[in-house]
């Protein structure tokens, strides 16, 4: 007899575009989840109004260009189960239910909810959903019961709570509804913009997944380099340049190594170093370009994806609520 795969559940919000950082960390995570685990990914697009509720305008937008980059990037939905949040009513079901039985202080102590509060000065965010936004994240996540959730160190309170929500619920109602999930930490490579700090749509610094290769080879010939180096013969030093971080990626170590020397040396200059790189990326990304380029122009097939994950996801979704609903004798 074989063993059910363990299950796993993940999602993203449909906040901005793709981009590199997001497809060497969180996504090739996902991908390669795939081939041990039952997956589920979803495109968390009612998170996305918690900070955006005031300009819904691209939404929708996003939700797409989400979409398109998993497929694109080799999420299989045949093996996995792909949805929009906003298309499983249970969601918000469960969110409230949950919300009933937080405590303030739980969410107000919750290091992320001060954090961007502070770093996102310009939105109006003392709001009852931008508190609650971790209560809604632990409904997507015990809704669908899994064993592992994948996310980035950021998302660990999150999980946290979740777990501290699952045990509450259980204990209250005397019942084994819910399973306590576990983080599957995603490792992101250190992964530069092109102003040398983090890539980051906030920074506006970003090489996305829909870009095409003339906009590629641009951003990386503009890119910062070591500040030191000023003149071609000047010798550089790659420890500290964001076009390097990028050949620890995307180069054979040999060139990486070939580099360094060179580098230091002032035997290669920057302009072509970067060209250099920048093959390297435009070769990595040609396959994930041509895909987009397939799935933009085949809205119906990715309608049928979605729909076709959207009732399977619902189909898990509605049995946990029911449990629920039992549990609570309502
Ligand atoms: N909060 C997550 C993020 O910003 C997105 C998310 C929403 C999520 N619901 C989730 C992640 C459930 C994992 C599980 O990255
Ligand atoms: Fe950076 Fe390459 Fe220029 Fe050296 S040669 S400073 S590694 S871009």
């Amino acid at each position: 007899m074989t063993m059910p795969r363990k299950r796993v559940l993940s999602g993203m919000q449909p906040s901005g575009l793709m981009h590199l950082g997001n497809h060497l960390g969180a996504l090739e995570n996902w991908k390669s989840l795939q081939d041990q685990y039952e997956c589920y990914f979803f495109v968390a697009d009612w998170h996305a109004l918690s900070t955006n509720y005031a300009d819904t305008s691209r939404i929708r937008e996003f939700s797409r260009e989400l979409l398109i980059d998993w497929l694109a990037a080799g999420i299989d939905p045949e093996r996995s189960t792909v949805f929009i949040q906003s298309r499983i009513p249970e969601h918000a079901v469960l969110h409230l239910l949950l919300s009933m039985m937080t405590p303030i202080s739980w969410l107000e102590r919750n290091p992320t909810y001060k954090e961007k509060q502070e770093e996102i000065k310009e939105k109006d965010l003392s709001t009852y959903g931008f508190l609650g936004y971790p209560v809604l994240q632990a409904a997507d996540i015990l809704l669908y019961k899994p064993d592992f959730v994948p996310v980035g160190k950021d998302q660990l309170p999150h999980l946290e709570l979740t777990r501290e929500l699952a045990r509450r619920f259980n204990d209250i109602y005397k019942t084994q509804v819910f399973a306590e999930p576990k983080e599957h930490l995603t490792k992101f490579p250190k992964v530069m913009g092109t102003d040398g700090r983090k890539m980051s749509k906030s920074y506006g610094n970003t090489i996305n997944l829909s870009d095409t290769e003339p906009v590629v080879r641009q951003k990386l010939k503009t890119m910062v380099t070591d500040p030191a180096r000023v003149r071609r013969n000047d010798p550089g030093n790659p420890d500290i340049c964001p076009v390097y971080d990028f050949h620890k990626i995307y180069s054979p170590q040999a060139v990486q190594e070939q580099i360094n020397k060179d580098c230091r040396t002032a035997t290669i200059g920057c302009i072509d170093c970067k060209k250099l790189v920048a093959d390297r990326i435009v070769e990595r990304m040609t396959p994930v370009w041509d895909a987009r380029g397939r799935l933009s122009k085949d809205p119906a097939y990715l309608n049928d994806i979605v729909t076709k994950g959207s009732n399977r996801a619902g189909e898990v979704a509605k049995a946990t609520l029911h449990d629920v609903t039992e549990a609570m004798k309502i």
